[in-house]
């Protein structure tokens, strides 16, 4: 029998956090084996805000090393860049004949980039999810591992899915999001009820993939925390929770673990542990992404063959979406 198929990517618009690892990078690497795995670098939705383009460029190229240097395995999933599959640009136009202005205008991420980027409301910034759609759905994909933030965008895709096989006759497989607990929400570390970001004007606010040791550790040092100085997670802490979150993450024990191991200390002993364990989990994927870099040859390779994989599923299923809605495909 066929492997099911993930299907997830991420944008090159600016330096991953290790929000963008704990939420969906990470729990990619223990797919590879069981499912037929596509991860792409989504820069089509990175140019809905404005983008310098030779640092998109570039950019692109170092999150291919990060993937790799992460852990994932070009041998086992494609990993392509988007644009290079014209397939995405294509179905999301057919797409968009069936996705509804007013709940495109719900979203909540469109809202808040509006509002953040009130000089440059464009039709792609509103068309971001029927995009993430075309994506997840071209593939048949019927897991999508994203961050908690990501939901609302899986659900549309399921939404136009279910639309269109209606519509048309059975077409898409339905994805679900999967969204794993423990790093589906890493917080800010300067304001923690808000999702930390790639895009925070804040530099303490966000520790991203490439910090060195010392950064990370004056980061932690300096995270805002809460009253009190019992070390538990609880609502009415959420620095403290978001502290702990993040080590147990990356030390894969659970919250009530790190709490024993926690008690009777201070809150600054808890910043110095998380601090020493994110940077010493970030080193050797460091280390592995500059060596990727040094060879521009090889990873050109890996993404040619990726999006030649990604090119013959998605043609797939794009000419079967071009028959259902009567598109002349010659004789
Ligand atoms: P992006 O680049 O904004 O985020 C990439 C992934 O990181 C997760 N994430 C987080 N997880 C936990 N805590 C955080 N603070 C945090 N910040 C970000 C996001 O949920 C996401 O999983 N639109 C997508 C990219 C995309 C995509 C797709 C994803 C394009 N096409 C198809 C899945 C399927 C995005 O959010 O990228």
């Amino acid at each position: 029998m066929d492997k099911k198929v993930i299907y997830s990517a991420v944008q090159p618009s600016g330096s991953l956090t290790i929000g963008n690892y704990l939420g969906a990078i990470r729990n990619w690497i223990g797919m590879q084996d069981e499912y037929d795995c596509f991860y792409a670098i989504a820069n089509m939705h990175a140019i809905t805000v404005k983008q310098e383009p030779s640092e998109l460029r570039r950019r692109t190229l170092e999150l291919a090393a990060l993937y790799i240097a992460c852990g994932l395995d070009p041998e086992k999933c494609a990993l392509y860049v988007q644009s290079q599959v014209p397939q995405h640009a294509e179905l999301t136009w057919a797409l968009n004949s069936i996705a509804y202005v007013g709940e495109l205008s719900r979203m909540t991420q469109f809202k808040d980039k509006s509002q953040k980027h009130a000089e440059n409301i464009n039709m792609g910034l509103m068309d971001y999810p029927v995009l993430m759609a075309a994506d997840i759905l071209l593939y048949q994909a019927q897991y999508v591992p994203v961050g908690a933030d990501q939901k609302q965008h899986v659900e549309i895709a399921r939404d136009l899915a279910i639309r269109f096989n209606n519509r048309y006759g059975d077409t898409f497989t339905v994805p679900e999001p999967l969204i794993l607990k423990g790093g589906a929400k890493i917080c800010s570390l300067q304001e923690p009820t808000k999702k930390m970001s790639k895009s925070d004007e804040n530099p303490n606010a966000s520790v991203f993939l490439t910090d060195d040791r010392d950064t990370v550790i004056r980061k932690f040092r300096r995270a805002v925390t809460d009253s009190g100085n019992e070390i538990v997670a609880s609502d009415e802490k959420p620095g403290v929770t978001n502290l702990l979150n993040i080590y147990c993450a990356f030390r894969g024990c659970t919250v009530g673990e790190a709490e024993r191991e926690f008690a009777g200390k201070g809150y600054g002993d808890l910043k110095l542990a998380v601090g020493e364990t994110v940077a010493d989990a970030l080193s050797p994927v460091q280390e592995a992404q500059k060596r990727l870099l040094s060879d521009k040859k090889y990873l050109g390779e890996v993404l040619q063959a990726g999006a030649d994989r990604a090119y013959r599923a998605a043609r797939r299923t794009l000419s079967k979406v071009y028959r259902k809605i009567g598109f002349y495909q010659g004789e």
